[in-house]
């Protein structure tokens, strides 16, 4: 689809569809206000007659109002005014873009973008809009055989901006959402795709095509052989159930030169998570192939940025690895040596994610990295403690912590930050080795945390668990493509980039 922004009175647009905005009870915003007066009174007499309310996300699709130039007149409940938050603006967005995709317009020129959201500006309302639009028109359906077409879908939309001098910010807010809508898609793209094709090898296969796609980007790929070397036994253990060779993604982005450290960006890769011998449970099992959202956000995040030419170098690393139980397979009582030296106590091959984590943050520590923040489906207890809503958001770095957290806020992409004080590694001793790989009942979402925290030492780090926000379960399954938004908008943070001229 295609988005534009332009400066103009809605009398004046020539277009398929003009949307305007109505609140409730029955009152014109600023544009429909404009729109009633050249069609002398014809919207405010519907209203009269009840035909809308003005209640959030209610839709009226006119046709031939008198004296407008555009064929048709979308009125779009805004509900109360003054209680327009951020979440209802986009849904209204979402719903708007639904209905003009089923009624028939190819083209049109919107105005919600001129609705007050309290502490937003333009370049957030626009942002917003063009990535909810890009949201909503997501399907996966490269595998089936018959696809579902809409008759004339939406082709192009036009965002108002109040003045002309608002019109390089609206262009600006254009590009950069539409930068992160492309990562998105290519995070759910991934992330959709069934175990059986999206094994590690696919995985690094999407790597490698990054680095094809852009000339600052180079991937390399480490697999099982190059591990051994390197003794990441943790990493190797958790692979080894598995007919599918464990491969970890190196991608490197440089867009700032020899001198500048890099970013790190390490992803959680199980393309399935059956658990291993300590298996799951049969019921929704088939949601373990979103294991891999770790890797497939950071994947998005990649692409968003090359797509922005950021002057950054940042590394991307896709921890590709499949749980397995076979008589080849690591167990429960097993001791494993990671890469770090340290030593790890099996307790339980479900809690397999911090492991293969673990070595791949070691890894990484050969780049001298700026600062390392690790995105994972890692723990069913975050699930239970933030629910489908915020990503959980545990770091050892303060000032990190809060770059990740404003990003999160000015993304609209939600985190929430859990501690990772010290009382809670008491509960990951164990009487055999370094550590156990699992901390009991109580805050299990800290102590996984807090368990990567000991391989994290030499350097700034941080660690969001997306196990509740990766992807939906039930009859909307499918990858939501975050943390890619909150990724990219740090990342623009960093570049000073975030929008000005
Ligand atoms: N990938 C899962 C975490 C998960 C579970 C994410 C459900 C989303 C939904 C992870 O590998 C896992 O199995 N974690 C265990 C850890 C436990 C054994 C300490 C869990 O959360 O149950
Ligand atoms: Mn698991
Ligand atoms: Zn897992």
């Amino acid at each position: 689809m295609e988005f534009s922004v332009k400066s103009g009175s809605p009398e004046k647009q020539r277009s398929a569809c003009i949307v305007v905005g109505v609140f409730e009870p029955r009152r014109l915003s600023g544009t429909a206000e404009q729109l009633d007066e050249i069609s002398e009174g014809y919207i405010s007499n519907l209203l009269r007659k009840g035909d809308l309310e003005g209640k959030s996300g209610q839709m009226l699709l006119l046709h031939h109002v008198p004296n407008i130039l555009s064929e048709r007149v979308l009125l779009v409940g805004c509900g109360k005014e003054r209680e327009l938050d951020e979440r209802q603006y986009r849904q209204i967005i979402t719903k708007t873009i639904n209905n003009l995709n089923e009624t028939g317009s190819m083209e049109a020129v919107c105005f919600l973008s001129e609705l007050h959201v309290k502490g937003r500006d333009i370049y957030w309302k626009i942002r917003q809009a063009v990535e909810a639009a890009q949201d909503g028109l997501y399907s996966f359906d490269s595998l089936k055989t018959r696809k579902a077409e809409p008759r004339r879908p939406l082709r192009k939309i036009t965002f108002n901006v109040p003045t002309r001098r608002e019109l390089p910010i609206g262009e600006r807010a254009v590009a950069h959402a539409l930068a992160i809508a492309e990562g998105i898609t290519t995070c759910k793209n991934v992330a959709n795709m069934p175990p059986n094709i999206c094994n590690p090898a696919y995985l690094a296969e999407q790597a490698k095509i990054l680095a094809s796609d852009y000339e600052n980007i180079s991937t390399t790929i480490v697999g099982e052989a190059e591990m051994e070397e390197l003794g990441m036994g943790s990493y190797l253990a958790v692979g080894r159930g598995s007919v599918n060779e464990s491969l970890m993604s190196i991608i490197k982005y440089d867009g700032a030169g020899d001198d500048s450290k890099p970013l790190v960006l390490v992803g959680k890769g199980l393309t399935f998570d059956s658990g291993g011998i300590s298996l799951k449970p049969g019921a929704g099992m088939d949601e373990m192939k979103y294991d891999m959202g770790g890797a497939a956000g950071v994947l998005g995040a990649m692409h968003a940025l090359a797509e922005l030419q950021l002057p950054l170098n940042v590394i991307g690393v896709l921890a590709g690895c499949e749980n397995m139980p076979s008589s080849n397979a690591y167990r429960p009582g097993d001791i494993l040596t990671t890469m770090s030296g340290q030593t790890v106590e099996v307790l339980n091959t479900d809690a397999e994610g911090r492991l293969v984590l673990c070595d791949a943050l070691t890894y990484v520590e050969r780049f001298e990295p700026e600062a390392v923040i690790d995105v994972a489906t890692l723990t069913g207890a975050c699930v239970v403690a933030l629910g489908a809503h915020a990503t959980g958001l545990l770091s050892s770095h303060n000032p990190l912590a809060h770059e990740l957290l404003n990003a999160s806020d000015q993304s609209g992409d939600r985190a929430w930050r859990l501690p990772l004080w010290d009382d809670y590694n008491a509960q990951l001793e164990s009487p055999f080795a370094d550590m156990a790989n699992i901390g009991g009942k109580e805050a299990g979402t800290i102590t996984a945390a807090c368990f990567l925290s000991r391989f994290t030492k030499k350097y700034h780090w941080a660690h969001l668990d997306i196990a509740g926000t990766a992807w939906r379960g039930g009859k909307d399954k499918g990858s939501t493509g975050r943390p890619v938004s909150m990724l990219t908008q740090f990342l623009l943070n960093r570049s000073g980039q975030e929008q000005g001229e």
